[in-house]
């Protein structure tokens, strides 16, 4: 099952986003929750994982225009810009926390939200594609979007964003609050929008399961990143083994090509 064609009307041309952050900062008024951020998102899926409070969706907000920031943030080579509808234009989604779906409108007007930047036409054709790629959605075209489950809301929530056609989407937590089989369909939709073309950025509190189909991942803790590498590198360090896996530390041995860095002490 495909995707979106690749995008060319999305402005840049449609190569797969690939974003460079460096020396990222940010946080909420005089509260500084991420510290000097160094990361890439390559085309692909990249997982962002770390405990309650580490600053993963501060991550997203910044990305996203939603809070300042400070550092340097490459789209392909090229400055994002700060303000939200101009990230919006060139490519960039998100998924929020919390889905934020409009509950007293149905399944297909909030799809056609995700499509309110294009035409008509180009609004019909994207939705008729979130159908096809999304079989469960159509069943419930007219369900209020407010009725469905956590799962189903989730999928309406990802399908919304896919709407704008971006070359990037962000996604927080969609696993949150979800039962095993429904977890295991999101990471599953999750891949599968990485490998049509549209670079996955993902934060997870589901470790096993989000680098089981992620390509590469970062651990976040208290702001600073502590830990990147390939994903299935990671899945068997150390570092991820012993603070989220519950592994014994005599049966793990860090793999060479994941980076462990110290976590600097809080002053
Ligand atoms: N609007 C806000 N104003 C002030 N502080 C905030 C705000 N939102 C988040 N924080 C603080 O920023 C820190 C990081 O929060 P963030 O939501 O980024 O964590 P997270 O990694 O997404 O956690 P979770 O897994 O629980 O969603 C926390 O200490 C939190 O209390
Ligand atoms: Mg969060």
């Amino acid at each position: 099952m495909m995707w979106f064609e690749p995008t060319p009307f999305v402005l840049g041309g449609a190569r797969h986003a690939h974003l460079k952050v460096n020396g990222l900062s940010a946080g909420y008024g005089p509260f500084m929750v991420l510290r000097d951020l160094r990361l890439e998102v390559r085309p692909g899926l990249t997982v962002v994982l770390g405990p309650n409070g580490a600053g993963k969706t501060t991550l997203l907000k910044a990305l996203s225009g939603l809070i300042p920031r400070r550092g340097e943030v490459l789209l392909n080579e090229s400055l994002l810009p700060t303000k939200t509808n101009e990230i919006v234009q060139r490519g960039m989604a998100l998924v929020a926390e919390g889905r934020q779906l409009f509950p007293q409108m149905t399944v297909t007007e909030n799809l056609e939200l995700g499509g309110w930047l294009v035409s008509k036409a180009e609004r019909v054709r994207r939705l008729e594609h979130a159908f096809e790629d999304f079989p469960k959605l159509r069943e419930r075209a007219h369900q209020l979007a407010g009725t469905m489950s956590g799962g189903e809301q989730q999928m309406v929530a990802v399908a919304r964003a896919m709407m704008s056609a971006p070359r990037l989407l962000m996604l927080d937590e969609p696993s949150l609050g979800l039962a095993p089989k429904m977890v295991d369909e999101l990471m599953t939709i999750a891949r599968r929008i990485a490998d049509s073309g549209t670079t996955v950025l993902m934060v997870e509190q589901n470790v096993k399961k989000a680098l089981a189909v992620a390509d590469r991942g970062y651990v976040m803790e208290r702001g600073v990143l502590v830990a990147s590498g390939p994903a299935k590198l990671l899945a068997r360090s150390s570092v991820v083994r012993e603070a989220y896996l519950g592994a014994d530390k005599k049966d793990t041995k860090p793999p060479a090509n994941v980076q462990r860095r110290p976590v600097p002490v809080p002053a």
